[in-house]
C-alpha cells in the first residue's frame, strides 16, 4: 500500500490557498450539517437578476427523483461569464487560443472582445430562429468560436448540446435527431496534430438522416474547399461581422437546462445528461476557484476538448465565471513534438495546468528533456482527470514537471455530475499518488456493500461508490426521459446516486477509485458503453454476435477487446479484421477504434444466454488462473477454445 507516502503543501502554498486545511474541516462541516445556509452564500459568487429564497429542494427517492437548486432564482449564465466582468476586466484577456500549428500567432481575446463575439453570435441565432429553449448541436474543433458559440446560446436560452469533432457522421446524426435541434454549428476543417478532419464534409453526411429543416452554420475556419447547399449553409463569421454587437441577455431560471451532453452508459443509446443554470454555475465556479486554487491574474489551462464535460465545467464555465484567463489549444500534446504542451506553458507562462493521465503516460514514455528543456517556472499546482492514475505516473508529473514544487489535484468526477465531486483541495490535503482524497463540500460520498447494497460503515474498506444527498451541480435528468435518470443512477441501490465506479477507502479516510464497476470502459480518459461497441460490431453484415471489454493498455488506460462470431459462411481474416476496425470507426469514430480483435467460434453463455463478461475480461486480461465459477454456462467448452486462440495470438 502507497497509503503512507503523502505529499503535504508547503507552507506557503497553504498560507496563500483559498482554503487551507482548517478551513476544508469547517467548510466541509458547514456544507453538510447546514446545505441551505451554505449553498445560499455560495449562490453569490454569482450575479442574480432575482436572488433565490429557496436553496434546496432535492429528492433521491427511487421512482420519484427530483432535483432542484435555487429554483425560484433568475439569472444568465453569459451575463455572469462575460458582462460582469467588462467593469473591472474589459482589457484583460478572457481567453488564449494556441492554434494547432505553432508557427501560428497565438490570439489573446479580452474580455470586451468576447463580449462582442457572443452578443454578434448570439444575433445570429436569433436571425436563424432559434428560441429559448431550442437545441443547438455544437460540432467545432477546439477554436474560440466553440466558447462563443456557447455562451450565445445561453445568452438567448437556447440549450446547446456539443458533439465531440472525432465523431462520426452517424453518431452526430443519432445526438441531432434525439435533442431535436434546430441547428447545427460547425467548422469547414479542423487541423489537429497537422491532420485534417473534414468537419463539414461530416455533418453533411450526417444531416442526410436529419430532419431537412435542421440548417447547418459553417465557421469557416481553415478557407478549405467545402460543399455547400444553398439555402440550409450559413456562413457565421460573415453573419457575424454585420450583426449587432448589443444582445440583451435573456433572464433565465435557475433550473432552465444549460446544455445537453451525451455520455455513455453501461447499456443502450448514449444519454443525454441534462445541466441547469443555476446549480451547475455556482458549482462551476466553486471548485475552479477552489479545487485549482485559481488567483486573480493566472492563467489556467485545461487541455480536454469541449465535446466532453471536462471542457464545459473547466475551460468555459468555470474559468470564465470567476474572470479567469483560460487557455484553449487546438492541438495535440505530440504535435510537432512531444514537447508541445510544456513549449505552451512557457509561452503563456501557465500556472494551473490540468490534463489526462492517458497524456502523462504517453509523454513520460518519451523522455524528460522534452519536460526539462522548457521553463516551467510559472507553473503553480497540476491537475489531473478523467481515469485513476497509476503511481509512476503520478510521480513523473510531480518531479519532473512539477519539480516537488506544485499541488497534484486528481479530481474524480464524472458527466453526470457537473464538478468535482473529489479532490484534495491543494492548500488544505497532503496528497498520495493515485487517491482522489476527499469529498468536496455538499458531497457525501458512502462505500456500499455491492451486493446487498449496504452502508460500510468501517474507514478502512472498498465497495460501490455512491452519493447520499444532491449537490447543485448534479445533472436534472435525461434528456426526454426521465425514468431512464431514475433507472442509471437511483435504482440498483435506493436512495443513492449510484455513480458506476468502485473505490476503496484507506485507514485514514481518503478515497481511491478504483475503476467503473460496470460495462463501461474507459479509453485514454474517453469515457465508452462496451454495449456501442458491440452494436456497431453486429450492424456489420459478416458479424453474427460480439462481446467488447476492457483490457489494462499501458498508455490509454484501458484498451478495446473483441470477441467476434462472425456468420457461418465467412471465412475469418486480418483482412477482415482491419474491416472491421474500419468499421466501427465510421459507425462511432476514431475514438472507438478495436485495438484487439479475437475471433471468437462462441461466446461464454449463461443458460438464460446472458453473455458472461467476467470471464470474457479476464481472457483479455490473460489472466485464466482466476476465471471463477463457469458451471453455469450453457456450454464450459467455449471457454477453453476461446483461451487457447488468446494464447495462440497473443
Ligand atoms: C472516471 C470525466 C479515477 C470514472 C470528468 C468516472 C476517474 C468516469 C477520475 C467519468 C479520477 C474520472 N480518478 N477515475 N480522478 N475522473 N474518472 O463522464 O470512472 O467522461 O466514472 O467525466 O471517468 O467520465 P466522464
Amino acid at each position: 500500500m502507497t497509503d503512507q507516502t503523502t505529499y503535504p503543501p508547503s507552507d506557503d502554498f497553504a498560507a496563500n490557498a483559498h482554503v487551507n486545511a482548517a478551513k476544508y474541516d469547517e467548510m466541509y462541516a458547514a456544507s453538510i450539517n447546514d446545505p441551505e445556509g451554505f449553498w445560499r452564500e455560495q449562490a453569490r459568487r454569482l450575479d442574480w437578476m432575482t436572488f433565490p429564497q429557496t436553496i434546496k429542494n432535492t429528492s433521491f427517492k427511487s421512482d420519484d427523483v427530483s432535483i432542484k437548486w435555487y429554483e425560484d432564482g433568475v439569472l444568465n449564465v453569459a451575463a455572469n461569464c462575460v458582462d460582469r466582468h467588462l467593469e473591472k476586466r474589459a482589457d484583460q484577456t478572457a481567453i488564449i487560443f494556441e492554434p494547432d500549428d505553432p508557427e501560428k500567432p497565438a490570439q489573446h481575446i479580452t474580455y470586451k472582445e468576447l463580449s462582442e463575439k457572443v452578443n454578434r453570435m448570439a444575433n445570429v441565432l436569433l436571425s436563424q430562429g432559434v428560441m429559448r429553449g431550442d437545441r443547438v448541436v455544437i460540432y467545432l474543433p477546439m477554436i474560440p468560436e466553440a466558447a462563443y458559440a456557447m455562451l450565445a446560446c445561453a445568452r438567448i436560452g437556447a440549450i446547446h448540446s456539443i458533439v465531440f469533432a472525432g465523431f462520426s457522421p452517424d453518431a452526430l446524426a443519432n445526438r441531432i435527431n434525439d435533442c431535436g435541434a434546430k441547428l447545427v454549428i460547425t467548422a469547414d476543417t479542423a487541423p489537429r496534430g497537422g491532420r485534417v478532419t473534414a468537419l463539414k464534409s461530416n455533418t453533411d453526411a450526417a444531416l442526410l438522416h436529419c430532419s431537412d429543416k435542421v440548417r447547418c452554420l459553417v465557421v469557416k475556419h481553415t478557407g478549405d474547399q467545402t460543399t455547400w447547399i444553398q439555402g440550409r449553409d450559413v456562413d457565421v463569421k460573415y453573419l457575424m461581422e454585420h450583426a449587432s454587437p448589443e444582445c440583451p441577455a435573456r433572464p433565465m431560471n435557475a433550473e432552465d437546462p444549460l446544455f445537453i451532453l451525451y455520455t455513455s452508459g453501461s447499456t443502450g443509446k448514449p444519454k443525454g445528461v441534462v445541466h441547469s443554470t443555476g446549480g451547475y454555475l455556482t458549482y462551476a465556479s466553486l471548485t475552479h476557484e477552489v479545487s485549482f486554487d485559481y488567483h486573480e491574474g493566472d492563467v489556467y489551462w485545461c487541455t480536454a476538448d469541449v465535446g466532453w464535460v471536462t471542457g464545459h465545467t473547466y475551460i468555459v464555465y468555470g474559468p470564465l465565471a470567476n474572470g479567469a484567463t483560460t487557455l484553449m489549444f487546438e492541438g495535440v500534446p505530440t504535435y510537432p513534438d512531444a514537447s508541445r504542451f510544456w513549449q505552451v506553458c512557457e509561452k503563456h507562462k501557465v500556472a494551473q495546468f490540468y490534463t489526462a493521465p492517458t497524456a502523462i503516460r504517453a509523454l513520460m514514455g518519451q523522455g524528460e528533456d522534452f519536460v526539462t528543456k522548457c521553463d516551467l517556472s510559472s507553473l503553480k499546482l497540476l491537475g489531473t482527470v478523467g481515469e485513476p492514475i497509476n503511481p509512476e505516473a503520478w510521480n513523473w508529473y510531480n518531479d519532473v514537471v512539477g519539480k516537488g514544487k506544485c499541488p497534484i489535484v486528481d479530481t474524480w468526477w464524472q458527466t453526470e455530475t457537473g464538478g468535482h465531486m473529489m479532490t484534495p483541495l491543494p492548500g488544505a490535503h497532503a496528497t498520495k499518488p493515485g487517491a482522489a482524497m476527499k469529498p468536496f463540500f455538499g458531497v457525501q460520498p458512502v462505500v456500499l456493500e455491492p451486493t446487498s447494497g449496504e452502508i460500510i460503515e468501517e474507514t478502512a474498506t472498498e465497495g460501490v461508490l455512491a452519493i447520499k444527498d444532491s449537490w447543485p451541480g448534479q445533472m436534472r435528468t435525461v434528456w426526454g426521459d426521465h425514468e431512464r435518470f431514475e433507472q442509471t443512477y437511483f435504482s440498483d441501490y435506493k436512495g443513492y446516486y449510484f455513480s458506476g465506479d468502485g473505490c476503496r477507502r484507506d485507514a485514514d479516510g481518503d478515497y481511491w477509485i478504483t475503476g467503473r464497476v460496470d460495462d463501461v470502459i474507459n479509453v485514454s480518459g474517453h469515457r465508452m458503453g462496451t454495449a456501442e461497441v458491440e452494436s456497431a460490431l453486429v450492424a456489420h453484415a459478416k458479424v453474427a454476435e460480439a462481446a467488447v471489454v476492457g483490457y489494462p493498455h499501458d498508455i490509454k488506460g484501458q484498451g478495446i477487446y473483441c470477441y467476434v462470431t462472425l456468420m457461418n459462411d465467412v471465412e475469418p481474416s486480418d483482412e477482415l479484421k482491419k474491416e472491421l476496425r474500419t468499421w466501427v470507426r465510421t459507425e462511432i469514430g476514431p475514438i472507438a477504434s478495436p485495438d484487439l480483435i479475437q475471433w471468437a467460434p462462441g461466446l461464454p453463455k449463461t443458460r438464460s444466454g446472458k453473455i458472461m463478461r467476467r470471464i470474457l475480461r479476464k481472457i483479455a486480461e490473460n489472466d485464466y488462473g482466476a476465471l471463477g465459477d463457469i458451471s453455469t454456462l450453457a456450454d464450459p467448452s467455449v471457454v477453453e477454445e476461446l483461451i487457447e486462440n488468446r494464447m495462440n495470438k497473443g
